[in-house]
């Protein structure tokens, strides 16, 4: 059985270095906004590139606190209009649905599933205020452009790099988190960087926002007692915030093992029923998923489980489908609609054996 994401696999290289972590966590007891989030926060903005890093609980929070932050320091108010990817997981969406915006979905370019320019630019009114590009699958959508439009109209651009960690642009030399006027990322156990439990993290260098959001992540509070503003708990766990630092360090190997499984699975699948990803074979992809397209997805999922190759589905129902959204099911997105039914998932992930990557390639070849 060749798994999609082996996490025991994963996590069991850092063993020693984790329980290190642990037992010194253990002995300081400094459990919430201890000195593991400080460090942390320090090391991913040096990662990133940005001037801040603010640790939350989870990405949702991450993208939902930056858009509060900016409704705090008078960037964007109630009902203002955001411009989101309408194939993205659904936590892009309620991120907006959260902070009292209203979400307007946009198709995606079928070449890459990221956002499309065109779409974008169609769907401008006045009310527009900000754009929410999500690099999918670990691909960063087409910044640039996106930063032109941002600029001429005045809006704010905000990166949903959940999935992208250590992506690099290849114009710029710009890491993901450090592309927009803020990101927001996610480290749930599956992800590029991912924690043994829920966690995220906000990056800008905007030093209002990251006041704001460190506010907002901590009961609106600095001081203990002292409440400045309606805020959450979603601090970033201290013993997360260790483990990731340790994580960390890896990072750009596991992404560039990732690019390698990826230019194998491109350069040896040879199957006219299996449509591959378009990829240009730099940096600013770093395979959060492999996905290809098929025209009949259950015969290829029956052929996949006949022999032994885990599969996912990024993502079985679009966001303007699921009953949560229902209120969003009238609007014809025609791309999204068809994406969903055709794509699947492929094992990728920095601990597959080179022996797992060639039967993963022989199986689809056979079908
Ligand atoms: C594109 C995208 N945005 C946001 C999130 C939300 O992250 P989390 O699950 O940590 O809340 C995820 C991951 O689950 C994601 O893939």
């Amino acid at each position: 059985m060749i798994k999609f994401l082996d996490l025991h696999k994963i996590n069991n290289r850092f063993r020693e270095e984790l329980q290190a972590s642990f037992t010194q966590s253990l002995d300081t007891s400094c459990y919430i906004l201890g000195p593991n989030v400080k460090k942390f926060e320090s090391d991913f903005a040096h990662y990133c590139g940005t001037n801040y890093c603010i640790g939350t609980a989870n990405g949702l929070d991450a993208l939902t606190l930056i858009l509060k932050g900016y409704i705090e320091i008078g960037k964007l108010k109630k009902g203002d209009k955001v411009l989101v990817p309408a194939n993205t997981f659904i936590a892009t969406i309620l991120s907006v649905i959260h902070a009292d915006l209203e979400p307007v979905l946009i198709e995606p370019d079928p070449n890459t599933y990221n956002i499309s320019v065109a779409g974008v630019e169609a769907a401008l009114t006045e009310e527009t205020r900000a754009i929410i590009m999500v690099h999918l699958y670990g691909q960063l959508a087409d910044y640039e452009s996106l930063e032109t439009i941002a600029k001429k109209h005045n809006l704010l651009l905000i990166e949903d790099a959940a999935q992208s960690h250590g992506a690099i642009s290849n114009s710029k030399n710009i890491k993901a988190g450090n592309l927009a006027h803020a990101a927001a990322f996610s480290f749930y156990p599956s992800k590029n960087l991912g924690a043994l439990g829920d966690g995220g993290a906000v990056a800008t260098n905007d030093k209002e926002l990251f006041e704001a959001v460190s506010l907002l992540r901590n009961y609106g509070s600095n001081i203990k007692y002292k409440n400045e503003v309606i805020g959450h708990n979603s601090r970033l766990d201290d013993l997360q915030a260790a483990f990731l630092s340790v994580k960390l360090s890896s990072l750009d190997s596991d992404n560039s093992r990732r690019r390698f499984i990826a230019k194998c699975y491109l350069r040896e699948i040879v199957n006219s029923k299996v449509n591959l990803p378009s990829y240009d074979e730099s940096k600013n992809h770093v395979f959060y998923a492999f996905v290809v397209e098929v025209e009949n997805r259950d015969a290829f999922i029956n052929h996949l489980n006949k022999n032994g190759v885990e599969w996912l589905v990024h993502y079985p129902v679009p966001p303007h489908k699921q009953e949560a959204l229902k209120r969003f099911s009238h609007i014809k997105l025609p791309i999204t609609e068809q994406i969903h039914k055709r794509i699947i998932s492929l094992p990728i992930s920095p601990v597959m054996t080179d022996e797992e990557i060639s039967t993963v390639i022989e199986v689809i070849n056979a079908y």
